[in-house]
């Protein structure tokens, strides 16, 4: 299975990835990995890897909808079976997802429904609720709103801020991602009650 993995951030995500990746009989590779950005630690982590690169700078195009067809374009290029969008801080639009329908994940540090958004730790910790968590879904047109495909409870702590939260999530982000991406690597999945296999 043929993975590009598109980061804006860090990239530990991506790492836990690579890492997985290159340890025998996982059953995915990451063929290439995307930033929306030059600064992107991610790019810097695939580089490590041997892994090529690319960048898509939303400044570069007139509007969203050129940047976002040039996205597709940049990733359509390594020919994924599977789009993971692993810390990406944009919206993806139409002609993206008209191009890898019902094959773009994304991972969310919150248990969807709830939290949407980018700030999803800090959110929970002001709603005050004990158990959150977090979520990988295909990607639709909405703020993190598309199906479930697993999600896994992160306990919060009385003493704990936005980052120590945040972190605490992502290390159980990071393992939920590799095992879904190897499942669904192994066994396919279902969009609109379609299966969807990789060939
Ligand atoms: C993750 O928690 C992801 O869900 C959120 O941003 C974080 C990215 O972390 N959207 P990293 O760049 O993979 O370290």
């Amino acid at each position: 299975t043929r993975l590009v993995v598109l980061v804006s951030g860090t990239g530990t995500n991506l790492q836990a990835l690579l890492d997985a990746a290159s340890a025998p009989g996982y059953p995915a590779v990451v063929v290439a990995v995307g930033a929306d950005r030059d600064d992107a630690q991610g790019l810097k982590r695939a580089e490590r890897a041997g892994v090529p690169t690319f960048v898509v700078r939303l400044a570069d195009f007139a509007d969203r909808g050129e940047w976002d067809a040039a996205l597709a374009a940049a990733v359509a290029a390594y020919d994924p079976d599977l789009v993971v969008l692993a810390g990406f801080m944009k919206l993806v639009g139409t002609a993206f997802l008209a191009r890898f329908p019902g094959r773009i994940i994304n991972t969310h540090p919150a248990l969807s429904p709830a939290f949407p958004g980018v700030h999803a730790p800090r959110d929970a910790l002001r709603y005050g609720v004990k158990i959150t968590g977090c979520t990988i879904f295909l990607v639709d047109e909405g703020i993190d709103t598309g199906p479930i495909i697993a999600q896994a409870p992160v306990p919060v702590r009385v003493d704990d801020d936005e980052t120590s939260l945040h972190e605490r999530i992502k290390s159980v982000e990071r393992a939920l991602l590799v095992d879904t991406v190897a499942r669904m690597a192994a066994f396919g999945w279902t969009v609109d009650g379609r299966k969807v296999t990789i060939p």
